[in-house]
């Protein structure tokens, strides 16, 4: 019997459709008599709003919760500025769907090693010996916190409420621990923190402690002031390799402070999940959404320019961490990187092929 995985594909508004339509062909590219992809494709973003009035529709919610995976490119475009906001406006739509999945921890790999070693030294603003061996992936808390809290906003004073459950920091240091633990010897996890000046830090340190040395003894943890980290990210980002663990609001700023290590957005891919396949604590199967940390970059929409590279990689992490396909994930980053490194590029990375012809290169390098 063949082992069928149902991947919803959602490619969205601008480039998505571009850059997915290359990501579904690495993805076909591992098909074989005893595994199959079947995919549904269907509209997110401001397509669903022309199709359908709503940024996303429950059926759409439905099928990522009958999914194995979900494969997401990008939302929204001038079209749709102004106009809408918030769950209505495209990005609506994913901020609903993220809901709908629970999907409360966002993955951030960065790495100046593979798969875009070649394109690190060649873009980012940091010498090469700062970046040289760099290696770690940043699990960002992505339903709680201060942007999930409860907000004041009058003429003179505003507040949002920066609050944690210790369940809701205890999911989160299990599902870092578990990350750890796939690499050989387990990475540490760097866990950020404000506790010196901040209560919902204090109780979140308390846990993750708790959880990390009494369910994961062979994990080292190391707690992190969350601005020195992003100290060191600068100076000496070697010394975070490993799994850094961070709360939404520290999560979001550290995650975006790492893109600019590799120097390019169009390479870093990120996943978010509810947690990992074989968590016995999932009360649901376990749910993952994988997207490009780049947006839908409306202006070179249509024109087979996009580099789907981000996208792909995205295929690379879904086999990670949605279907126990480690292998087949680490061939799609050599493809990735072999291709890269020949020069085989699109034009923002000072390359002269099409997206296309990118993605045909990948999957002719499997
Ligand atoms: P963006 O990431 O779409 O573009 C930023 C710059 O990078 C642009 O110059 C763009 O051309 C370039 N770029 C991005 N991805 C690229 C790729 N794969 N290949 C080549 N060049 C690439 O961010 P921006 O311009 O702030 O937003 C554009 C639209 O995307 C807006 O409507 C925004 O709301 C939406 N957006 C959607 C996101 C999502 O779907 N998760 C995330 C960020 C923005
Ligand atoms: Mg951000």
């Amino acid at each position: 019997m063949a082992q069928t995985y149902n991947i919803l594909v959602l490619p969205g508004d601008g480039i998505g459709p571009e850059i997915m339509a290359e990501a579904v062909k690495v993805l076909q590219a591992f098909e074989t008599p005893q595994r199959k992809f079947q995919l549904r494709h269907e509209l997110i973003g401001g397509c669903s709003i022309d199709a359908t009035g709503k940024s996303v529709t429950e059926e759409v919610k439905q099928a990522a919760l009958d999914s194995d995976a979900v494969l997401f490119a990008a939302v929204g475009g001038p079209k749709w500025d102004g106009a809408r906001r918030g769950l209505d406006g495209p990005e609506g739509g994913l901020l609903q769907l993220r809901k709908a999945m629970d999907i409360y921890a966002n993955l951030r790999p960065c790495s100046a090693t593979s798969p875009s070693s070649s394109i690190a030294k060649e873009f980012s603003p940091f010498r090469e010996e700062i970046i040289e061996g760099v290696d770690f992936v940043v699990v960002r808390e992505n339903c709680g916190g201060a942007y999930f809290g409860k907000k004041v906003e009058d003429p003179t004073y505003a507040m949002d409420e920066w609050g944690y459950s210790e369940e809701e920091i205890q999911r989160i240091a299990r599902l870092s621990a578990e990350v750890a633990l796939r690499h050989d010897p387990p990475w540490p996890v760097i866990s950020l923190d404000k506790a010196n000046v901040l209560a919902s830090s204090r109780l979140w340190r308390k846990v993750v402690e708790k959880t990390i040395t009494t369910e994961y003894p062979q994990v080292k943890l190391v707690h992190q002031l969350a601005d020195s980290a992003s100290l060191i990210m600068a100076t000496n980002p070697r010394s975070l390799n490993g799994v850094i663990l961070a709360d939404n609001t520290f999560g979001d700023m550290l995650s975006d402070q790492a893109g600019s290590i590799v120097g390019t957005l169009g390479v870093l891919p990120s996943a978010s999940l509810n947690g990992l396949p074989g968590d016995k604590s999932l009360k649901t199967r376990p749910y993952g959404l994988y997207e490009p940390t780049h947006g839908s970059a409306p202006t070179i929409a249509g024109q087979n320019i996009a580099n789907p590279v981000a996208m792909i990689l995205c295929v690379a992490m879904m086999f990670r961490y949605s279907l126990n396909m480690e292998t087949e994930a680490k061939q799609v980053e050599t493809a990735v990187q072999k291709v890269l490194d020949s020069g085989i590029r699109t034009p923002d990375l000072r390359g002269k092929v099409g997206t296309k012809e990118v993605g045909d290169a990948i999957v002719a390098a499997l």
